[in-house]
């Protein structure tokens, strides 16, 4: 039986520009605060998931598809992953409003449900993102200006927050 300061949690992330490592950091930072021990990575720094009792994924969206490096990272780890306790999320849309209401239900890449259908996450969710016009390349603000995607950073620190400090609870009450 693991005490709760034993129970080490990675969070790990894939970005193109930032937003989602703010994200992934900030998640890191409230199960830190409540007391469990958590790894903040990059996906490409993963290594073996043995120390981990769960882990947290996230990835930056893009056309309707995660970061290839995070799709690769929950394809090439389906079975250690399914033996965890799993949280996934994606960092997506810009502009106000509710998020959920925003993608109209979308959570997640419909091609990777199969994948998630086995791992069995305990939660999938979606998070507003950023988008920073001077990181951008001329065709990436093109394609947000004609989905009427505002720019700007739009990530809702509180739910975020909210959304962590309910996986630290749920992995407390299993320590
Ligand atoms: C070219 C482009 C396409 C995008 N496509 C989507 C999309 O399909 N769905 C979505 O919710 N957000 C989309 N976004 C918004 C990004 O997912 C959002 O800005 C995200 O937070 C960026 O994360 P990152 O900074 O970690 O790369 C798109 C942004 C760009 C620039």
């Amino acid at each position: 039986m693991l005490t709760e300061d034993e129970m080490k949690v990675l969070v790990t992330y894939a970005t193109k520009y930032g937003a989602t490592e703010g994200i992934a950091a900030k998640i890191g930072e409230m199960l830190d605060q409540a007391g469990l021990q958590a790894d903040v990575l990059p996906v490409k720094q993963v290594g073996d998931l043995g120390p981990y009792q769960a882990v947290v994924l996230g990835s930056a969206v893009y056309i309707g598809s995660w970061r290839r490096e995070a799709s690769k990272f929950l394809k090439s780890n389906e079975n250690a992953l399914a033996e965890r306790a799993v949280w996934l999320f994606s960092s997506g849309p810009t502009g106000k409003g509710d998020v959920h209401e925003l993608l109209q239900g979308w959570r997640f890449p419909g091609r990777l449900q199969p994948i998630a259908d086995r791992i069995q996450p305990r939660d999938i969710t979606a998070f507003h993102g950023a988008a920073d016009p001077d990181k951008m390349n001329g065709f990436e603000r093109w394609i947000l200006k004609n989905v009427n995607a505002p720019e700007g950073d739009f990530r809702d620190w509180d739910a975020i927050a909210a959304w962590a400090t309910k996986i630290a609870d749920e992995l407390k009450g299993a320590a």
